[in-house]
């Protein structure tokens, strides 16, 4: 949830760490920090607010002239969000940034206050330096192993010595790689952090010690030495800017199009690349957040192929006591790869020796490193914290998979046109912005659906709260008279969204019940609906007909969030990648 950065080499480190800190500002952006080292001497200045403050506040300080240093962009999980409780943090010789979370850290941070140890800051991450220090006399692996072997839960950390012109750094389920740049070195959170001066990288094992100097690296576990491969990234670092664009959520809305080309481009001709589900007597669909609801959109594609399906959020499905029949695929969802609960979700089916497929856009996450079979989204950097081309890039796989295990001319003729719609329907910003105007002011937007409608329901609604903080809701259209419909008001928005041709009469009655009672519908459907306000995308493949409606939802949340003046691409109290339970 947090982004961590670290540079050594034949560079001053601060420009390079402020750069990096704006490209992990997507992970949490409550306070951020950096310390720098030259001999002797580290320099910490930390600062509550987005990096824009860090920075402003490090221009008018005196700063060390040297060549390493560590920095950290936070999203606080332990303390508030203020400048004591920002990282780094440091505790004698120790200084580090942490990414994740200490579970038993309050029972330590007793015993170590009871033996002396003052302490400055609420956070779990001090007592990571604090231990690692009362740990150290004189040899870093040393204390580190110790420290790692006392504390429980998830870390990624960044650590200085005040004796070594040295980073070490090491990581349990939070993500942190090497960089290899030429003749300097960085360790980070996401690889987008180092783009501008590196694309090689070395993924790191857990509790895998990194001690960095400007002359290389080492990676030892238990004092061992380790070998790890130098792997090459496909991403740009282009990828990290507007292309004009005000927000990035809009810049990456108007990607889709070209990334479902070039997606249904790679597999249309191959579909055979891609794993056949039939294979299996039951699929297990989990993710969080958006990415559960685009599983729920493809639970709805395989059951209509006859599958039996399981979906769950993967807090739940952790915990819960399933019985899995061996021919169980549990297909991971997770735009990062990195999510804690996912990741824990994918590691509960490993244990239990069922197969399991990932739908992920970070190659070399830890879900994609670790499920049996991997299938890359392909959607390029997401860095908006709302998911949007993401998610469409999941539904067209999960699609993708359907319509493999049930082929036909008519999914294949629309697939090959959706682009061009999709862009169409894009290209009608003063449509979207109209609509907006109604919603604004609101404080409550409900959406209804049934079957895949209502999946897209529950994503369209996540995505306007998300980013416009309205209160939102989805309901089953069903389930709205059994107590929900309470809440209408006179001139309550209700979106009904109303694409399935089987039980569109349904849903529509539902709406009317809602109307009755003072509602203003806004009806989203695939033909002329009569309602004032409708959103009416073209008819296609009802597999297909997700990739076409979403993105107008997307749309519309955007100029909402726009119109309430948000931060459209950091809303508050959110980050990008939930790498905490
Ligand atoms: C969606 O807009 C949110 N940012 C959030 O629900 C996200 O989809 C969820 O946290 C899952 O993230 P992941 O896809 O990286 O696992």
């Amino acid at each position: 949830m947090c982004g961590i950065i670290g540079y050594i080499g034949k560079n001053n480190p601060t420009e390079i760490l402020l750069e990096g800190l704006k490209a992990l500002e997507y992970r949490g952006y409550d306070s951020s920090g950096i310390a720098l080292k030259k001999d002797n001497n580290i320099q910490i200045v930390k600062c509550v607010g987005k990096i824009a403050n860090l920075e402003e506040k490090l221009r008018k300080e005196e700063l060390l002239d040297c060549n390493i240093g560590i920095a950290h962009t936070r999203w606080a999980t332990h303390g508030d969000p203020c400048e004591e409780n920002a990282h780094p943090h440091q505790i004698g010789k120790i200084t580090l940034v942490h990414n994740g979370i200490i579970e038993n850290a309050f029972s330590i941070k007793k015993r170590l206050e009871k033996e002396g140890v003052v302490f400055h800051s609420g956070t779990d991450t001090e007592v990571i330096a604090a231990l690692i220090n009362q740990h150290y006399h004189g040899d870093m692996q040393d204390a580190i192993n110790k420290t790692v072997k006392e504390i429980k839960g998830s870390y990624a950390l960044a650590i200085l010595n005040e004796d070594e012109n040295k980073i070490y750094a090491i990581r349990c389920e939070s993500p942190l790689i090497l960089g290899i740049g030429k003749d300097e070195y960085f360790v980070t959170s996401d690889i987008g952090a180092i783009l501008k001066h590196t694309n090689k990288y070395v993924l790191l094992g857990e509790n895998e010690i990194v001690e960095l100097t400007k002359d290389g690296y080492t990676i030892t576990k238990d004092k061992k030495s380790i070998k790890r491969k130098v792997e090459v990234s496909n991403l740009k670092s282009e990828d990290a800017s507007l292309h004009g664009y005000e927000h990035f959520m809009m810049k990456e809305i108007n990607e889709e199009p070209i990334l479902v080309d070039n997606f249904i481009k790679k597999y249309i001709n191959n579909i055979n690349d891609l794993p056949d589900l039939t294979n299996y007597k039951c699929i297990h669909i989990i993710g969080c957040g958006s990415a559960y609801y685009a599983g729920m959109v493809g639970k709805y594609f395989f059951e209509e192929d006859g599958l039996k399906v399981d979906i769950d959020v993967a807090s739940e499905y952790r915990y819960r006591n399933i019985v899995y029949d061996e021919k169980t695929l549990v297909i991971l969802i997770s735009q990062s790869g990195e999510t804690a609960d996912t990741i824990a979700a994918m590691r509960k089916a490993i244990n239990h020796k069922v197969d399991t497929l990932a739908i992920v856009n970070v190659d070399g996450s830890t879900i994609a490193r670790e499920c049996t079979y991997k299938i890359l989204i392909e959607a390029g950097r997401e860095i908006a914290v709302a998911t949007t081309k993401a998610f469409i890039q999941q539904v067209l796989v999960l699609s993708l998979l359907s319509y493999k295990i049930n082929p036909d001319d008519k999914y294949l003729d629309d697939l090959k046109q959706l682009p061009q719609q999709l862009k169409v329907l894009l290209d009608k910003t003063g449509f979207y912005k109209k609509l907006a105007d109604i919603i604004y002011k609101q404080e409550d937007v409900f959406f209804i659906g049934r079957k895949v409608d209502y999946a897209i329901s529950m994503e369209g609604s996540l995505k306007l709260k998300e980013v416009s903080y309205i209160h939102s809701d989805a309901y089953q259209a069903g389930e709205l008279k059994h107590g929900t419909i309470s809440l209408i008001n006179e001139g309550t928005i209700v979106f009904g969204i109303i694409t399935d041709e089987e039980i569109k009469d349904k849903t529509i009655s539902n709406l009317e019940e809602v109307i009755s009672r003072g509602a203003v519908p806004i009806y989203v459907g695939t033909e002329e609906s009569g309602y004032k306000n409708q959103i009416i995308v073209p008819k296609v493949h009802k597999k297909l007909q997700p990739l076409l409606v979403v993105p107008t939802l997307q749309m519309v949340a955007y100029y909402v969030a726009y119109k309430r003046g948000c931060d459209i691409d950091k809303p508050r109290n959110l980050a990008k990648s939930v790498t905490v339970e």
